[in-house]
């Protein structure tokens, strides 16, 4: 199965709604979908992030399940999925237009009732002009009542935010531009808000008239490391799992809770934006390293624990959750159902850790067969390929250019 995927367009449909770290790229969701998803009725995605596969589910004729523990990830995932009656939309884009034209052009008689959040360092991140414009605009999404309508606008205003703040687009942490930058970047936010407004409303369209009748998606709040309930998702009722996990804890790897911090807090889902790092997988640093039932994993764990005993307990940490997750996921499989894992195996302190391989023996354990994995390089996705895995400022050593796909099989099939 060739899954590189060279400079395919990976934006279609509803995909290219809002950037998100570490995004997989919908081809590769299609391509496992028509190998390992024929016969099947549904989906599950633990961590769907802004739900790639779910959209290619609903694309495909399956309904999705997902879960995601960041509330920002969760609300662009369920805008992805959620059909809205294009009359209806448009009307709400027309009534948009014109309170910005009125409010552009001065007729707006209240312009100083404009409501001005104020969050934590938010001028450190915001010009004046962007942050009154963008107040323009949420306090006029504030009023939609119709909710999936608020939604569409809501993940329009939130790429808005990232786009117009000075937070510098390439990084996935927070990082403020550099001074010249900030005095050369005079974005205009209302036309920014207006362009991916559109985008979206024609993509929503595409997804509308391609996704099958009666499929949906249902997104949920969960930490797929604790029990997920059976009135959520009952035991053994899953045909396939699709997902990528996190490549380690967010701190040190991808951190989505900075990239989502500034939608988060603008949008109102949490007050400190910044404290989701420590609550996704393996932001409970663990106070000593356990004995893993892989092989691989214990060795790997070692020899960073020889080098740096925190690091160790940072690797640790992460994959203690990792387990605990695959756990929960396997149970809610039906026998003869695939779980297909998109997965990388990072470094750290100049240690390769297999994730492949510890996934592949993490599913064994609970009762899954092998099936294959595939290897694929990373050529158009958003990802950090190299990190300072050995902690030092300046020394970078490859962190991700492969990714494996590891695909396993739940046995007891008849
Ligand atoms: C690689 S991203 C998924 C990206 C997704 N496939 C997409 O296309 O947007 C991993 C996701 O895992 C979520 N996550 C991390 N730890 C989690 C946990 N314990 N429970 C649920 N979600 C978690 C993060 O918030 C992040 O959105």
């Amino acid at each position: 199965m060739d899954l590189d995927f060279k400079n395919s367009h990976t934006t279609y449909s509803t995909h290219g709604f809002h950037t998100y770290p570490a995004k997989m790229i919908p081809q590769i969701a299609k391509a496992l979908l028509d190998e390992f998803g024929k016969n099947a009725t549904n989906l599950f995605d633990p961590y769907c992030g802004t739900g790639t596969s779910l959209v290619e589910a609903n694309l495909h004729g399956l309904n999705g399940i997902g879960t995601d523990l960041n509330p920002l990830a969760r609300l662009i995932a369920k805008t992805k999925t959620t059909p809205i009656e294009i009359q209806t939309l448009d009307l709400h884009l027309r009534d948009f237009y014109n309170y910005l034209f009125n409010y552009r052009f001065g007729f707006t008689t209240n312009q100083d009732s404009i409501v001005v959040p104020s969050f934590k360092n938010i001028d450190f991140w915001f010009s004046r002009t962007v942050k009154k414009d963008i107040s323009v605009i949420s306090n006029y999404v504030d009023t939609i009542e119709n909710h999936d309508i608020k939604e569409f606008f809501q993940v329009a205003l939130s790429q808005t935010i990232r786009l117009c703040s000075w937070t510098r687009k390439n990084e996935f942490k927070l990082y403020r531009m550099s001074p010249e930058r900030i005095r050369i970047f005079k974005p205009d936010s209302f036309s920014v808000f207006e362009k991916t407004l559109g985008k979206n409303r024609d993509g929503l369209l595409d997804f509308m008239n391609k996704s099958k009748e009666k499929v949906s998606s249902r997104i949920y709040d969960f930490d797929t490391s604790e029990r997920i309930p059976k009135r959520v998702i009952p035991d053994e009722s899953m045909d396939m799992v699709l997902t990528s996990p996190p490549y380690g804890d967010s701190t040190t790897t991808v951190a989505y809770g900075q990239f989502s911090a500034l939608a988060n807090q603008w949008l109102g889902f949490m007050d400190r934006g910044r404290a989701l790092d420590e609550q996704l997988m393996g932001g409970k640093k663990a106070s000593r390293i356990p004995k893993f039932k892989s092989r691989v994993l214990n060795d790997q764990v070692r020899e960073v624990e020889n080098i740096d005993r925190n690091r160790a307990l940072d690797v640790a940490s992460f994959y203690r959750g990792y387990h605990s997750s695959i756990r929960n996921v396997s149970n809610k499989v039906k026998k003869g159902g695939y779980a297909c894992y998109v997965v990388s195996n990072r470094t750290v302190k100049g240690i390769q850790l297999e994730t492949g391989q510890i996934t592949k023996d993490f599913f064994e354990l609970n009762g899954f067969d092998h099936v294959d994995t595939f290897s694929r390089t990373i050529t158009n996705k958003r990802m950090p390929k190299k990190n300072s895995s050995s902690g030092k400022k300046g020394k970078k050593t490859p962190l991700m250019n492969k990714e494996l796909v590891v695909v396993m099989k739940k046995r007891g099939a008849q």
